[in-house]
């Protein structure tokens, strides 16, 4: 028997699939406009009046920034009706500002929702992550081993050649070198303009997808973002916070963080049952992305809970006012 109170995760999940969806058709009318801002805000309006009309008392534990910084879904920030389930909420309303105003692939809104103090609240530093699919050994590939080492690992443990695997890495000059490395393997590498959640997630489903493997930095919120989605699909992610000054490591010291060198794995960064929705605002090859024709607009959303390991895709044809 379960009661208001409890962390009812079947119930809610069509609640949280509606605030992705909202957050999507918010920005809709801004891709390929070049206007990030007003892509992110349009996104982030909606999904907090969706999320406010929740059955949930929520707290935003990744949200768009401190309370000075951000005016809405800042971090602390109760959401929800009040009636219901005590719950952390980690959300992202557009991941991928600069993908949505250029109008290139894989821009999603992004939630996820555990019972109260069931997320790492990480601070707005850089991340170290890896993070591969279901299937392997734990700890088939280490945080510890180096690029070359890791794809070799890997290549064994599927049976293929290191030439087979395809990496995802944010395109960025501070991966150079690792590129360069991993260039020696001969794997190939997927180098992606902006969005590691929706990176880290291709690795749950490889066959589809044809990425193995993701590594390199990004930011630590979109860690525990990805990290709730592999824990509803399976798969495995090591990550490291990456600290550049002592305003940096102060940022981890008011979130709670003592230990400044400790390795998170994705059930460290996500600790009981969660649910993840995201939707697809530009095109992806997770979930298509939004389609507006004359009259109506449709969405795409993928909806997973780790309890049961589900993953639902749902279309969502919402008629344009
Ligand atoms: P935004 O949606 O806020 O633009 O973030 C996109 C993103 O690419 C994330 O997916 C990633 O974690 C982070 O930015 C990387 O940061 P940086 O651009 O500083 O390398």
């Amino acid at each position: 028997m379960t009661t208001p109170k409890d962390f009812n995760d079947r119930m809610l999940s069509l609640g949280l699939a509606r605030v992705s969806e909202a957050a999507a058709l918010a920005s809709a009318r801004l891709i390929g406009r070049g206007d990030e801002k007003a892509a992110d805000q349009a996104a982030v309006n909606a999904m907090r009046t969706q999320l406010n009309m929740l059955d949930i008392a929520g707290v935003v534990v990744i949200g768009e920034g401190e309370r000075d910084e951000a005016p809405m879904l800042y971090i602390g920030e109760e959401v929800g009706t009040g009636n219901g389930p005590a719950v952390d909420i980690a959300l992202d309303p557009l991941e991928g500002t600069t993908l949505t105003a250029k109008d290139w692939p894989n821009a999603l809104t992004v939630i996820a929702m555990g019972p109260r103090g069931s997320m790492l609240h990480a601070p707005d530093v850089y991340m170290d992550k890896l993070a591969i699919g279901p299937g392997y050994d734990d700890g088939v590939v280490t945080l510890d081993m180096t690029p070359t080492q890791r794809v070799e690992a890997l290549a064994k443990a599927k049976g293929c050649k290191p030439s087979d695997i395809t990496l995802c890495v944010l395109e960025r000059p501070r991966h150079d070198e690792m590129v360069a490395e991993l260039r020696g393997t001969g794997a190939a590498i997927r180098l992606i303009p902006d969005g590691d959640v929706a990176g880290i997630i291709h690795c749950a489903e490889a066959a589809v997808t044809g990425i193995d493997m993701y590594m390199g930095s990004g930011g630590a919120p979109e860690g525990v973002l990805a990290a709730a989605a592999l824990k509803c699909m399976g798969g495995q992610m090591f990550t490291k916070l990456l600290f550049r000054n002592d305003d940096e490591r102060g940022r981890a010291e008011k979130a709670g963080i003592t230990d400044l060198d400790r390795i998170y794995s994705r059930d460290d960064l996500v600790t009981d049952d969660v649910i993840f929705a995201a939707t697809g605002v530009t095109q992806g090859s997770l979930v298509a992305g939004i389609k507006r024709e004359v009259g109506f607009v449709t969405t795409e959303t993928i909806l997973m809970r780790s309890k049961t390991g589900s993953v639902r895709r749902m279309t969502y044809r919402n008629p344009t006012a």
